[in-house]
């Protein structure tokens, strides 16, 4: 079969920017609205979206936008559209900075089993300083610090994944044997953040462990990135610096002993579908008009840990920031400076490039398809991450106009492969560390005359 696209669809209530909750079709408590939900994540199943995403952060500020200022928690949502879905993955973001492993791995692995592995995590960091103040903390991580945390609390929370091995809880009710202890396991880590001992009160999934997500932008994200997720979200907005993010990081892939077409490179898009070109013009006029300049000013805060840039002169050169948004969104604030200073640009103008809807993914639905192929087939993607550029508009456009369209050119699923998120993604079930660690053992282990006989006879 040749290769397929694969869709995220993202779950934000409201909208992702400051003033999308305003427009005609926005539905204005949808972010606390469940039956809001529900509806957008069965008609992504319609449109054979691989999972869905619900994004998180811990802390907000009046300045926030309106989606993060009143909304659901990823793992109860996305538990409760577990129960009106039945094939679409469920990903959710839950920071290491802030969480207990113990507490996640049960929390994803309670998920994995209500959706019948479908669970997904998206580990980060938190980039917003705001979060070490909600969690009885003075000061945030440094970002190197972050990094090093994640790696240690990602390898407890899979390793008390395996607490239990698959063939472990025998539930015998004639003999009395509930479990068989020799595979029960322990996990007893002591590291640098986390001492945890185990074993998971909570057996695996059908599909194993629950998938993967990371979102690395910066040297340390992207590394971590790749050496253990499963698929990677970034933001490009243009297909050559999607082809620089792809490159980079499907080397740091294989530089990590892993196989590059295993994980998945996703950017986000905004696509705007019209039924004729001028169609898809005005509603790409209608989402640009969501973004005056104070919404441009506050989306523009977000990378450099919400800083409020209200007091600077908008028409003054960009302003000079020092190490500001270093400890927040490394990579994406060093960019904005950088851009910045090649143009020499105001702080108006990097504002407005900044928050302003793309022109990329905009067009009639061939247009659309096109360029979403230019990208799949050139090394740009391997799918996308979707984000409503007009709130309860741009979703059901594009599974009724652009989807057939993929669907027709044979590179995107007319119905799901499997049951579980991994079968979808074409990923294996990972067999449990102590039952692969007992079969090497076995192969290894000096054969028995009997066994050496037998050879010898064979
Ligand atoms: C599509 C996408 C979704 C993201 N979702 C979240 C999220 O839900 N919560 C969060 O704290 N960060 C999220 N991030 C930010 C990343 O976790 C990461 O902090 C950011 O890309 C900066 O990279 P760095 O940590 O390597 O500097 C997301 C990034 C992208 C591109």
């Amino acid at each position: 079969m040749t290769k397929q696209l694969k869709f995220g669809f993202v779950l934000h209530g409201v909208g992702a920017g400051w003033g999308d909750w305003r427009y005609e079709t926005a539905v204005t408590d949808a972010s606390v609205n469940f039956n809001f939900y529900k509806e957008q994540a069965q008609l992504a199943e319609q449109g054979r979206f691989e999972f869905l995403f619900v994004a998180d952060s811990v802390s907000i500020n009046a300045r926030s936008s309106p989606h993060y200022l009143n909304r659901f928690e990823p793992l109860t949502i996305l538990s409760g559209l577990a129960a009106v879905t039945s094939k679409i993955g469920l990903v959710g973001t839950v920071t290491v900075s802030y969480s207990e492993p113990y507490t996640v791995a049960r929390q994803f692995a309670s998920l994995d089993h209500i959706s019948g592995g479908r669970a997904g995590w998206n580990v980060v960091t938190s980039w917003l300083d705001g979060s070490a103040r909600n969690y009885s903390r003075e000061e945030h991580y440094a970002h190197d610090v972050r990094y090093r945390l994640a790696a240690e609390h990602l390898c407890v929370v899979q390793g008390l994944w395996d607490s239990w091995e698959d063939d472990a809880l025998v539930r015998d009710k004639a003999s009395g044997q509930f479990f068989e202890p020799g595979k029960l396991h322990s996990l007893d880590h002591k590291g640098e953040f986390f001492q945890v001992a185990g074993p998971l009160n909570i057996q695996r999934s059908k599909q194993g462990q629950p998938v993967i997500f990371q979102a690395g932008a910066s040297e340390s994200g992207k590394t971590f990135a790749a050496q253990s997720a499963d698929a990677i979200f970034f933001h490009a907005d243009t297909l050559e610096e999607a082809q620089a993010y792809y490159r980079d990081v499907k080397t740091r892939v294989a530089a990590a002993g892993r196989q590059p077409e295993q994980v998945s490179l996703l950017p986000g898009i905004r696509p705007i579908v019209g039924r004729t070109a001028e169609e898809a013009e005005s509603k790409y006029q209608a989402a640009a008009s969501l973004v005056p300049i104070e919404n441009a000013l506050a989306a523009l805060a977000r990378p450099f840990n919400d800083h409020d840039f209200s007091s600077y002169p908008l028409d003054a050169p960009f302003p000079e920031l020092g190490d500001l948004g270093r400890n927040s969104q490394q990579a994406a604030s060093d960019h904005i400076k950088q851009v910045a200073q090649e143009k020499g640009w105001t702080l108006r103008q990097v504002a407005l490039w900044h928050a302003s809807p793309k022109r990329t993914f905009v067009g009639t639905a061939e247009q659309v398809a096109d360029e979403i192929q230019r990208w799949f087939d050139n090394e740009g993607a391997d799918g996308f991450n979707f984000f409503e550029a007009l709130p309860n508009t741009s979703l059901k456009d594009f599974v009724e106009l652009v989807v057939p369209i993929l669907q027709a050119r044979g590179i995107y699923r007319k119905d799901y492969e499997a049951d579980t998120f991994r079968g979808n993604l074409g990923l294996p079930v990972p067999v449990n560390r102590y039952t692969k660690h007992r079969q090497v053992a076995e192969l290894n282990a000096p054969k028995t005359e009997a066994a050496e006989a037998e050879l010898v006879e064979a």
